[in-house]
């Protein structure tokens, strides 16, 4: 099989995946849900994180069942020794949508012997459709999308996200935060890393970072992104690591100036965390 056949058919095994799990996130959107927290606090489950994965786990597996798969929810399933990895968020935005706030998604990400190839990000509540393979580009409902132009903070518009663990570390985003909405248009705060990335891939916004993140959360983003003309890269602007938590994401224009003002961020201010 060449190499444009291959990743087609990867391509449309992600999409149809994509689709079984936003079918269940549709199907739940505005019912009374059972919620549960994970861990720390605000970290939740509903069943609808359950369900989602495991319709896209049986669609991946009925076409490809030597591969192997990384899934939020049910952690490291198949042979080690495959060099196809999938790696899913089946729903990316869990808060949000616990809230009824429409922006969460469901994250498909290929890796292919450690590469990043295939990733597909669907948003039903939107009806968007994110996808992109390596070499094909990146589309929203299957028409071409890139990057925006803004090639300075001043006239940026950005987003970032928070880790669960934020009230634990000092290391917590609040300084960062505080920091470029300061130097920018805005920060916005999105809830869903895979639509944080898209939303950079398709020009509406012009940059991206976070920590505390998981592979699931940046893998699908990060191919819709690239393949959009996009930049990655780890804070210091030296090379990306899925599995480091930590991504600055923009649209390469303002990179190394987002790279700069991340590294010269006066970290002044310590949060109490008191009742109200
Ligand atoms: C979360 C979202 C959020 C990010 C968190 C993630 P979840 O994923 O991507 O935007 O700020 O760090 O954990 O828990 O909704 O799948
Ligand atoms: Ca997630
Ligand atoms: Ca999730």
């Amino acid at each position: 099989m060449n190499y444009q056949t291959e990743i087609s058919k990867l391509l449309d095994v992600a999409l149809l995946a994509a689709q079984a799990g936003g079918n269940v996130l549709q199907s739940y959107w505005g019912r009374q849900l059972n919620i549960r927290q994970k861990g720390r606090a605000g970290d939740l489950i509903t069943e609808v994180d359950q369900k989602a994965e495991k319709e896209i786990l049986t669609v991946i597996d009925r076409h490809f069942p030597d591969h192997s798969i990384l899934a939020e929810e049910s952690g490291i399933l198949g042979t080690s020794d495959s060099e196809y990895l999938w790696v899913i968020d089946p729903l990316d935005g869990t808060t949000n949508y616990a809230h009824g706030y429409p922006q969460a998604s469901v994250s498909i990400g290929l890796l292919v012997s450690g590469i990043p190839k295939v990733g597909v990000v669907y948003n039903p509540m939107h009806n968007e459709l994110w996808s992109a393979a390596q070499g094909l580009g990146a589309t929203l409902n299957h028409i071409p999308i890139k990057v925006s132009t803004t090639d300075n903070l001043a006239d940026s518009l950005l987003v970032t996200g928070f880790a669960y663990d934020r009230r634990e570390v000092e290391d917590n985003n609040y300084a960062e935060f505080c920091y470029l909405t300061h130097l920018t248009q805005g920060v916005r705060r999105g809830g869903s890393a895979s639509l944080d990335l898209c939303h950079v891939a398709g020009g509406r916004l012009d940059g991206y970072w976070e920590r505390g993140l998981k592979p699931w959360d940046l893998l699908a983003g990060v191919v819709i992104l690239q393949e959009a003309g996009g930049q990655i890269s780890a804070y210091n602007d030296t090379q990306f690591d899925l599995y480091s938590g930590r991504i600055l994401a923009t649209n390469g224009h303002i990179h190394s100036a987002l790279s700069k003002a991340l590294l010269n961020t006066p970290h002044s201010s310590k949060f109490s965390f008191l009742e109200y």
